[in-house]
This record gives structure tokens, sequence and C-alpha cells, in this order.
């Protein structure tokens, strides 16, 4: 689609150069025959001028003032929107979410959004780039009777290998092949078989699993209590209309049936076990996502996207963005507070232009509906592990988890800000009359610290109220406006050390470059790293040495002449203890309305008890679930990781 050239005056992006190859690999347009379509500089112009062009319907007369603030904001780095955004702003496709969830209802084609409906609008939002998360919990358990077939039910974990093989099948638009998450509550009746259903690590390779949580299992399990698998009953003539939850079907008088009565510690412990082994199931606290769903008038929330950090409803989809907070850095250790309120400002404005400029699906309309009514937007972060590198404070520790607590309110608070005064601008949500944020009825509170606040890192004053008052006069643009992404593209792309709200992995590690057949090896080292040793008046010969002991350890931790302070700022994720990990994210958690992507890592060695120790204190802390990894326990999966 024709656009006006990229103006010769604006600047061009500087990149590394692995960094650049990965964003001609994955972004740039191509020709018919392979050929880029456009240069590097050229692609963030197509973006930025596409989504900006939008405004035009808001009633912005001067797009392309718009477009070159755009266009900045993205070459300088300050903000990237996820993947989708990049491949698809402009293009005859124009999808440009990661994060869809799709309803699956207990029906095989009766209902327009039976069991192989949903496998249909899976495939095609795959198509797109898109991720997909389901929840299973609503298909009756295995061998339940089907009356039209006097057959016995698959099951979810049965429709569950339907799907993965289905997904297997497709390949993906464009280069990313889209993941998948499947969800099923921890109370339906195939819940033992959910959670060993990836034991062999070649099974079900193309979804994640979580496990849904209740508030209700979690005393159970800390009370040593019996737990109830149950399911409505599905002989019940009122069941054959019904399409909701558990809970709905409670209220609405259909029998439930209990199928089973186990132990809570003896699921909950095989839930952790399987963990432990390879890093899967995930768990999801479905009650901590509910108590601050934005639309509770609308659904409840059972499912996430595919790396668990965004609660939607059904048909939803978020586009991420995220602030690189690598490129906030103020002088002499300092955060630029007054750079980062205005990246936020205007990466708040580009995502609700992205809402709009977003073509979705056109074959599953489902999708443009659903987006329209809440207008969600999440805006997260990457780099948070270079900024706290740069301003000297050890991730993990309690200084870490206020500061990070610091960084994200302030964050939060100016998206919401500014999604007020598009509120004003543009209008509000359009479900908001019963939804947390109706003005005529608030019941969005402002979020708390969970952690005390004791250091002035010059951030500037924030007035809650001043929110909590814009919204009761305005209301409000975007239902939900914060997530924190994995950034697994888009931290390369921006050459962040730590990728989103993530520790650096490595300080120093060899790199294997595919060079014309032959297999070239770089050692990288981290740059802020290097900058600090060498500015600590460490001799070359010695800065040397020491990152030929990091790359044989993986850390700076054991080497004895490092000042106290570089080895106690410079750690990697393996430094930091699970429950630092977990306190991290929990801090983080208290301004995120929606949920985030993290890893709890644990040491090769870790028991099956410190597993189960970090899911009681993250649901204890507020977290909306827990993704842990035993360092070792899936070697395969790591090596794909480091490979990308
Ligand atoms: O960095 P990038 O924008 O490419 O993506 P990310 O932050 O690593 O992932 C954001 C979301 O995109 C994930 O949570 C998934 O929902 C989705 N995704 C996917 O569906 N397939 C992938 N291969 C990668 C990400």
């Amino acid at each position: 689609l024709p656009i006006p050239p990229l103006p010769e005056d604006l600047p061009k992006i500087e990149l590394t150069e692995n960094a650049r190859q990965v964003l001609i690999r994955r972004y740039v347009r191509r020709n018919d025959d392979g050929t880029p379509a456009e240069s590097v500089d050229e692609m963030f112009w197509r973006v930025a001028y596409n989504i900006a062009k939008v405004e035009v319907s808001f009633g912005n007369p001067d797009v392309m003032t718009r477009a070159r603030e755009f266009y900045i904001l993205l070459t300088s780095k300050k903000f990237f929107p996820n993947s989708p955004t990049f491949t698809g702003a402009g293009t005859p496709l124009g999808q440009l979410a990661a994060c869809f969830v799709l309803p699956i209802v207990d029906d095989m084609g009766r209902d327009s959004m039976g069991i192989f409906q949903t496998l249909r609008d899976a495939a095609l939002i795959q198509q797109t780039g898109g991720g997909n998360g389901f929840s299973f919990s609503r298909l009756r358990p295995k061998g339940t009777v089907v009356k039209s077939s006097s057959g016995q039910a698959t099951g979810p974990v049965g429709f569950l290998r339907v799907y993965d093989h289905a997904f297997g099948e497709i390949a993906q638009g464009g280069t990313r092949r889209g993941a998948n998450m499947g969800v099923l509550r921890v109370d339906h009746p195939d819940i033992e078989e959910f959670i060993t259903c990836k034991t062999d690590e070649n099974a079900i390779t193309n979804f994640n699993i979580s496990v849904g949580i209740t508030d209700a299992f979690m005393r159970a399990v800390k009370e040593d209590a019996e737990w109830e698998l149950r399911f409505p009953d599905v002989t019940d003539p009122r069941y054959r209309t019904f399409r909701g939850t558990l809970e709905q079907a409670e209220q609405e008088g259909i029998p439930i049936r209990t199928y089973k009565k186990v132990r809570a510690r003896d699921l909950f412990n095989k839930i952790v076990k399987q963990a432990h082994h390879n890093g899967e199931p995930g768990v999801l606290f479905l009650d901590a996502a509910n108590r601050s769903n934005p639309v509770p008038h609308l659904y409840q929330l059972e499912a996430t996207n595919p790396c668990g950090e965004q609660y939607l409803g059904p048909y939803e989809n978020c586009c991420l963005g995220s602030v690189n907070l690598a490129q906030h850095l103020g002088d002499n250790g300092t955060v630029d507070w007054e750079g980062l309120r205005q990246s936020v400002v205007l990466s708040t404005i580009f995502l609700d232009d992205v809402v709009e400029a977003n073509a979705y699906v056109p074959a599953v309309p489902q999708l443009r509906e659903a987006a329209m009514r809440a207008r969600r937007i999440g805006l997260g972060i990457m780099g948070l592990a270079d900024l706290m590198y740069h301003c000297g404070i050890r991730y993990g520790s309690p200084e870490g988890q206020e500061f990070a607590a610091q960084v994200m309110e302030f964050i939060r608070y100016h998206a919401m800000q500014t999604s007020i005064e598009l509120a004003q601008q543009r209008g509000a949500f359009p479900a908001i009359h019963g939804s947390i944020y109706d003005p005529e009825n608030l019941k969005w509170a402002p979020p708390q610290s969970i952690v005390p606040y004791t250091h002035d890192y010059g951030r500037p004053p924030i007035d809650w109220d001043i929110i909590t008052e814009g919204i009761r006069k305005h209301g409000i643009r975007n239902a939900a406006q914060t997530t924190i992404a994995p950034t697994g593209t888009i931290a390369t792309v921006a050459g962040c050390e730590g990728y989103g709200c993530e520790p650096v992995f490595a300080l120093a590690y060899i790199r294997h470059v595919n060079d014309n057949g032959k297999d070239l090896q770089l050692i990288y080292a981290s740059p802020a790293f290097e900058k600090a040793i060498a500015r600590a008046g460490i001799e070359a010969e010695k800065r040397q040495e020491i990152l030929e002991q990091i790359m044989r350890e993986g850390t700076c931790q054991h080497i004895k002449d490092l000042p106290e302070a570089i080895r106690n700022v410079f750690v990697v994720s393996a430094d930091i203890t699970a429950e630092e990990h977990v306190r991290m994210q929990a801090a983080l958690q208290a301004f995120v309305d929606n949920s985030l992507s993290k890893t709890i890592n644990f040491p090769e060695g870790a028991t099956e008890e410190d597993v189960a120790t970090a899911y009681m204190l993250a649901w204890e802390l507020g977290c909306k679930g827990i993704t842990v990894y035993v360092t070792g326990s899936r070697e395969k999966v790591v090596l794909e990781t480091l490979k990308t």
C-alpha cells in the first residue's frame, strides 16, 4: 500500500550487526523473488506511517507530524511494538497483534463456536503470526456420554492433541510460528491426565500448558484438605444449551457431578513434580487475575496468551509494546525520568492507534468486535536489567525490588494518564459501563506497592488521585494498559542485555555464527560489564582473564579480585535465588494490570520442595501465575532459546 517516502531529514537507526541481521531476516518486507523490498529505515517508516495514519479517523489533520514522532520513537529504540506490528503494518494481511484467546465450548459443531470452528479460527490467526491461548476447561471429561453419537467423549487432553497435530501441520505466515497455550482448571476431572500430558518432551510440542489454579485449591493445599474434581452433569437437559463456566453452571442450578476426590496436596505435588522435571505445566492463578479483571460484566478470565503474560476474554487480542529502559539511562547512574515519561505517553498513543489500524482477521469478525469493545493495550518494558546495571542496583535484592516497583509504577501512572487524555479526545472504551472503570460506579482503586519505598531515585512525584479524578471525569480509553512481554525478538533487535523484566542471562558467552558454512565463534561480553571493569581501573590483560573466567563459570560471583561493588551489581539469572525472582515478579505485578512474563530460575539440584515453596510464595504475594525452570532439566529447549 503506497505511503509517502521516508523524509530525508529523519535520522537513521543505529543497530548492532546481530540486531540488523535479525531485523532484516524477520521484519523487512520481501519481493516475490525474496529480495528485500525496503531498507531497514524504510521498514520503520512503513510502521510509523501506517499506524499514524489512522488518526485521521480521530480528527488529527496532521498525520505526517505524528508519523515523524513515531518514527523517531522507534528508531531511537526507545519503544518497540510486538513483532506482528513490524511484519504486518501496511501489508495486505495487516494483522498486528501477538496474542489472542479463543473460546472452546463443549460442542462438536452444532454451535458456531464449536470445537472445530475454534480450531479453524485459530489456524487463520496463526497464519498472521498471532499466538493463541485456549481454556479447555469447558470440555466434558473423557469418557462421559455423548448423547448424539451414543459414544464417549474425547476429553480436553484428547482435543488438545487434535489441536496440536493440526497446528503442527500449519506453516506460519511470515517468519514466525505462533505459539499456543492450553489451560485446564485444577478442578476439572481430567486434570491429572493434563498435568502429565507433556512428560515426554516430544509430545504436544506446539503448546505450552498451564493449570488454572483457584484460591480455594491453594487453601486446600495449605490445610491439607480433600479436593473435588467436578463437572456439570452433561445428561441434564439444561446442559445441552449451556455454554458457561463451572461457577455459572452452579449459579444456574445445573447439577454438578463430583467425579473424584483427591488430596489437594497430592495434586499440587503432581504439578510441582512435573514442573520441576521440565518446566511444565506452568501455573495460572485465575482468581488473582479475575480480581483485577477490568470487565467482569463481560466475562471471567479463563486463559492467557502463549507466554502467560496476557489474560484475555473470548476472541480478545492484545497488541503488546515495550519501552526500552536501556535507552532511558540518566547521567551518573540515574534514570532519565522525563525521557521515560515522554516515551510512555507516545507509546500509549501508538498502541491505541494500533487497535484501530489492526486488520485483525476479517474471516473471524468476532476478533475486531472484541477488540473494539475493550480496546486493550499492553505496554511493558525491556532492558530493566540494563537500567539496573547502570544505576548500580542488584536485581533481586530488596532495593532491586523497590527500584523495579518505582519504575513500573511510574510507567503505569503515565500510561493511565495518557489513556484518560485519549478518552477525552477520542472517547472511552465502549464497554466502560459496568466495568471497574465505570465513571458512575468506579470500582478501580490505585495500585499500591507491596514493597516499602525507602530510596529516592529522583523520580518526579506521582499523584494517583489525579488518575481517579480523571477517570471519574473522562473515563479511560483502554480497559487494560500494561503487560510485560518476554520481548524475545524485539529486545534482540533493540540490543538489550536483559529481556523484558528479566535479569541478564549471561555476562559473557561464545556465540556461534554461520559464516558461509563455516562456524565462527564470537565472544560476546556484556558491554555494561566491560565498561564497569574498565572504569574500575582494571588493566586490559586482567580484564580479558576475567571475561574468560566468566565464560567458563557463567557468572562473575567467584572472581575474588573484582571490586565488591561490581560483583554485587552484575548478577545474572543464576545468581539470583528463586525467592528473589518471585519477589521481583510480585513487586512488578503490583503495577501491571495484566500479567507479566517471567521465569523463576532454580539452580541445578533444586528440590521439588523448593519449587512448591516458590509457588506458594507467588500465590501469597499476588502473582497471576508462575513459570519455573530448574537449570539443566530441559536441555533441548534451552539450546533452542539460545539459538534464536
Ligand atoms: O519480541 P516479540 O514481539 O517478537 O515477542 P515476545 O515478546 O517474545 O512474545 C510476545 C507474545 O507473542 C507471546 O506471549 C506470544 O503470545 C506471542 N508469540 C507467539 O505466539 N509465537 C512466538 N513464536 C513468539 C511469541
